[in-house]
């Protein structure tokens, strides 16, 4: 087949991902729609996500999020040429949603379904650019749920260097934002607050960046942004200079140990991925941290990000291309799944 028209819905946690990847175009305008509904709004009162409830609006959404995307793409649902749907990692029931309809969905059309990996899809995420980097590069992951530095040498081979021992730098920002007062998700919100902070105001640890190795951990920081918060004034301007001075432990640690997978990968090509790769500072700082080494960083343009349907799309259609897809019609997904063990594409 020449080109090939991927539908791709994502339905691991609190966002209903569609969109449609045509193989036959280049760059971003190979990228025919994508839309994103974020249930940020339902579970916000509970201050994160419930996964029953989750579930629940998965199935609500995911059928007009696909007819809104076929019509932004001006295509039939007779054109899709497969079907690429998140199947883990996740919650289980959200992912079932979307399993569910992808699965019926290529059963119906007679075309090939194929389950991806949810982290897989973040980590091509960058990889839709117009002047997309070539393997061999290292991969920044964080997200919610993750922080993984990873050594890519082919497409579809993952070597993980490091990760969180506790809490991811997107969940360290939501808890570091629900303490001083902000609304769930915090991340953004925190961010946004950060820049009416000065920097220096406050300073907190880089922690893990005193020893060597490619492990992080953020819970100790929540400690100390808590004890700052509690024993100051609790001013406007206090809050968005301890915001400013969390961000900022966040990303320097994030950038050493980036420059530290590098050296120890032995490549000077980094890619970002996950919900903390919007952030501005982040992305301002691994720059020029790359620009210093004389190599590259790429991301995701923000909306990419986040949770979408384009990566699951992306990566379904890579994996396509390659004859990889899910031989059997049942409908399974995989919560827990170690990306190591994927395949090579
Ligand atoms: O990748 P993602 O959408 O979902 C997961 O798979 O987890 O990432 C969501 C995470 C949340 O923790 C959110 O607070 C964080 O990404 N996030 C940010 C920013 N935008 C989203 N954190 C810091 N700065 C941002 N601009
Ligand atoms: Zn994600």
């Amino acid at each position: 087949m020449t080109g090939m028209k991927v539908l791709g819905i994502e339905s691991s946690c609190d966002e209903t991902g569609v969109a449609v990847y045509d193989t036959a175009l280049n760059g971003p305008a190979a990228l025919r729609a994508h839309a994103v509904y974020s249930q940020i709004a339902l579970h916000a009162q509970y201050g994160g996500v419930v996964p029953e409830l989750a579930s629940r609006d998965h199935v609500r959404k995911t059928l007009p999020l696909i007819r809104q995307t076929l019509e932004e793409a001006g295509i039939g649902v007779d054109q899709i040429d497969a079907v690429a749907y998140t199947a883990g990692p996740g919650l289980v029931g959200a992912l079932l949603v979307g399993a569910g309809v992808a699965r019926s969905l290529a059963w119906a059309l007679e075309v090939p379904a194929i389950g991806v990996h949810h982290m897989e899809g973040h980590l091509l995420a960058p990889l839709m650019d117009a002047d997309p980097p070539q393997p061999p590069f290292v991969a920044l992951l964080v997200s919610g749920g993750h922080t993984q530095l990873v050594a890519v040498e082919r497409i579809g081979q993952y070597r993980l260097l490091g990760e969180t021992l506790d809490d991811a730098a997107g969940e360290a920002f939501d808890k570091t934002a629900k303490l001083m007062g902000l609304p769930y998700p915090g991340g953004p919100q925190l961010a946004a607050l950060a820049e009416a902070g000065t920097p220096g105001t406050y300073r907190f640890a880089r922690p893990m960046t005193d020893r060597p190795g490619l492990d992080f951990s953020f819970s100790g920081l929540k400690t100390q942004v808590l004890l700052a918060w509690r024993d100051s004034d609790q001013s406007a301007q206090t809050r968005a200079d301890i915001a400013r001075g969390f961000e900022d432990a966040v990303v320097d640690t994030l950038v050493i140990k980036c420059a530290r997978a590098l050296d120890a990968a032995g490549c000077d090509t980094l890619i970002v991925a996950g919900g903390v790769g919007a952030n501005k500072r982040l992305r301002e700082k691994l720059q020029a941290m790359a620009q210093q080494r004389g190599g590259r960083v790429c991301f995701p343009p923000p909306a990419l990000c986040t949770d979408n349907g384009a990566m699951i799309a992306f990566a379904g259609a890579l994996r396509l291309q390659a004859g990889q897809h899910n031989a059997d019609e049942a409908i399974a997904v995989t919560p827990r799944w170690d990306m190591g063990t994927l395949p090579a594409v």
